[in-house]
């Protein structure tokens, strides 16, 4: 369909044009048509963002366009003909930006700071006795790609045949990597090749990387998703990742030495270049804005849109709108963070990178300013030369100068350490079949003083003989010499539970991390225990316990048949009547509202663990009868967010102790952040992470996709743009 904007004619025919007027793109009329990217643009912040948040209607099916022939039947099955995640609509990209988010989160990448400040340290070690370099080339073009091949999982030393690789996807800013469209396409295929080779060693022996994380999430069930969409989000993330960190740290660099003044006030602190950052990734993002498919006729700012048009969405735009920054088209170190910058979008597709662009760019500003004091541009800032290339834009080249300082001592490498529980090696010294599908592990733990104290309710991390780890209640006694789980054998699963079912015998060495628990037993007279199936397993110390502390205490324990249920034989031996098993092959399904019928109102839980649909179905019929706070259930995964209507509640800032008001349609993030707070955000949807905050007091009503079900429960932390608070008040360590 011809834009209806085409006919009239209009000045954007090419990208430089249309960001070299931004303040007139935002003055003009309605959506103004543009040439350069065959849509109308959206230049305004405040529909920027309300296209965002409404991917329904507007579709990221054009971000990427499809790859032209001969190339897309050259890569068919091997390279995705239309990239990864940004061109992808829910449900398909939610499915897949699932299995990477929680990998990027800042507080998770911190641990990756002190390998990425030692590459920092030895790039510049290359260049810092000649007193000149271009930065781009020499600083800035190597280490993202060093970080973000190692962060994925690939060899950091190969950055430069990553790179070439990589060339083929950049076409004219492909300025290192020459060769024929054929040798660029062999060098992707290569590429390809070798995430593959990569993706299968980490599915027998995971580290700790991107790649082990992906296999983990789709081990675990969390995700599903095939092979090749594996294979297909690794290069695309490291495309992404490091041409855009690459021009954000010269196009801000250029900015910053500009003004000596303003290169010294930012590169006072961590913080400071931290708050610099921000405000530089606001003036001149390295992604310009992205196009969108609208899907059903719509409006945005009052002008209508028609199912079919093509919308481009211009974030350089919208960052620089002064409706919302006070003179956009300055540099202020010093800017409110009331308002968000659309320097990595927000919504759904706001950058997954961001976090990791944060703390690279932080770092290579901190060890710049360590190494190379008098840093200054080698040319008059008027002379560099700046690119745009359809939604993207950097620098061709970046030259400075400093005097020379000779190489004296380089730091040692860093350690990558993780916040994991030590490994407890473990020997398998029993193995039972308990049922058809369910086999009982016996454990013994090499060093007695190793056996880890733990309570009812307590699991276990097992790794697996392919490397992948795996979480299991512990059914055995506390204090024993040897730990007991149960594994039910899921054919439709991730091979997991297949592996333990095939591969694990007596006599075989495995490693264990843990203890964790949050499924503890509480006091009470009256305890009704819930086990559906292989929910059995945490239950069994419980009612162990229970008979300890003289409770009066049943359980009922539902499957298929009773077949199917492990250890009901020696259930009802020890504890006769007190067990009845409900088979639903025979009996039918059972009615949940009953169990509430001989339960005491007060001094009285069900403690409930099995399949989704039981617990929830448990929780239900509490609801149903009033008797909420009586449930207290085990999942085998995180349950979907669920939540009521928006209320009004106070945040508490503790290190002012100014209290700020949260009304039903605002959130913690915006309240705070107008209170003069500078808490970063990105999607402001709840999945990236970056607005994390830490709670002192009160309870967070989660609503993220980003902490695990552990954190959640533990609630010492919530993402501020999305999660609330459970009563009237919350204090945040802000
Ligand atoms: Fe992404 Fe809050 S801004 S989780």
């Amino acid at each position: 369909m011809p834009s209806p904007s085409a006919a009239a004619g209009c000045p954007f025919t090419d990208p430089q044009h249309l960001f070299d007027d931004l303040a007139a793109t935002r003055a003009a009329d309605g959506l103004p048509y543009s040439e350069a990217f065959d849509a109308r643009v959206v230049s305004r912040y405040d529909e920027i963002v309300a296209a965002l948040h409404d991917p329904g209607t507007f579709s990221s099916i054009p971000t990427v366009p499809e790859m032209p022939s001969p190339w897309r039947e050259r890569f068919a099955g091997r390279v995705p003909s239309r990239g990864t995640l940004i061109g992808l609509d829910d449900p398909d990209h939610d499915r897949l930006r699932s299995a990477v988010n929680t990998f990027f989160v800042p507080r998770r990448l911190a641990r990756y700071e002190p390998w990425i400040r030692e590459q920092a340290h030895l790039l510049v070690d290359t260049f810092v006795e000649d007193g000149a370099a271009d930065l781009k080339t020499a600083f800035a073009l190597p280490l993202p790609l060093k970080v973000i091949a190692h962060v994925v999982g690939l060899d950091a030393g190969r950055w430069e045949w990553i790179g070439a690789a990589l060339g083929f996807f950049l076409g004219p800013r492909d300025i290192h990597h020459r060769g024929t469209p054929e040798e660029k396409a062999q060098r992707l295929l290569d590429l390809h090749e070798h995430v593959l080779e990569v993706m299968a060693e980490r599915r027998r022996d995971r580290r700790d990387d991107l790649i082990s994380h992906v296999w983990d999430e789709r081990d675990s069930g969390a995700v599903q998703m095939t092979d090749f969409e594996m294979l297909s989000l690794f290069p695309g993330l490291m495309l992404a990742g490091h041409e855009t960190s690459s021009n954000l740290i010269c196009t801000g660099l250029s900015h910053l030495l500009a003004d000596p003044a303003r290169y010294a006030a930012a590169q006072r602190d961590d913080d400071t270049r931290a708050a610099a950052l921000e405000e530089l990734f606001r003036f001149e993002s390295a992604i310009t804005g992205m196009k969108r498919l609208v899907t059903r006729d719509t409006a945005l700012g009052g002008v209508p849109l028609r199912a079919g048009e093509h919308v481009f969405l211009a974030y350089a735009s919208g960052s620089r709108d002064a409706r919302h920054f006070a003179a956009p088209d300055d540099i202020d170190l010093d800017r409110p963070w009331a308002v968000p910058h659309l320097g990595f979008g927000q919504g759904v597709h706001a950058c997954l990178g961001a976090p990791l662009a944060r703390l690279l760019l932080r770092v290579e500003l901190g060890v710049l300013h360590e190494r190379l004091p008098d840093l200054r541009l080698a040319v008059p800032s008027d002379e560099l030369e700046r690119t745009v290339v359809s939604e993207g834009r950097g620098m061709v080249s970046l030259p400075l100068a400093w005097t020379p300082v000779p190489v004296t001592a380089r730091a040692t490498p860093a350690v990558v350490g993780t916040a994991e529980s030590p490994a407890i090696p473990v020997r398998v010294t029993g193995r039972r079949e308990l049922t058809a599908d369910v086999v009982e592990l016996t454990l013994a733990v090499d060093r007695p003083d190793d056996v880890p104290a733990w309570e009812p309710g307590a699991h276990i991390d097992l790794e697996l003989p392919d490397g992948a780890l795996r979480q299991y209640s512990l059914c055995g006694r506390p204090g024993a010499a040897e730990l007991r789980i149960a594994v039910l054998r899921e054919d439709g699963g991730h091979g997991g539970s297949i592996a333990v079912h095939d591969d694990v015998a007596v006599g075989d060495r495995l490693r264990v991390r843990g203890p964790r628990n949050h499924f503890r037993l509480r006091p009470a007279s009256s305890l009704l225990f819930v086990a559906g199936g292989i929910g059995i397993t945490p239950l069994l110390p419980m009612l162990e316990e229970a008979e300890h502390r003289g409770a009066d205490w049943r359980l009922l324990y539902l499957a298929r048949s009773t077949e199917r249920m492990p250890y009901l034989d020696e259930l009802r031996t020890s504890h006769g009547t007190r067990v009845e098993a409900w088979s639903s092959r025979d009996r039918g399904r059972l009615d949940l509202d009953v169990v509430w019928a001989d339960l005491p109102d007060r001094d009285a839980y069900v403690y409930a663990c099995g399949p989704e649909g039981l617990l929830a179905g448990l929780e239900d019929s509490a609801r149903r009868a009033g008797r909420e706070g009586q449930v207290v259930v085990e999942r085998f995964a995180a349950r979907p967010t669920t939540h009521g209507p928006n209320r009004p509640f106070e945040v508490v800032l503790a290190r002012t102790e100014e209290v700020v008001t949260v009304a039903e349609d605002d959130t913690v993030l915006d309240a705070v952040n107008r209170a003069g707070r500078a808490v970063l955000s990105t999607c402001r949807e709840g999945t990236c992470g970056t607005c994390e905050a830490v709670v002192l007091d009160g309870v967070p009503e989660h609503r993220d996709s980003v902490l695990s079900l552990e954190e959640r429960l533990a609630g010492r932390t919530m993402m501020t743009c999305v999660s609330r608070c459970r009563g009237s008040r919350i204090v945040l360590d802000l």
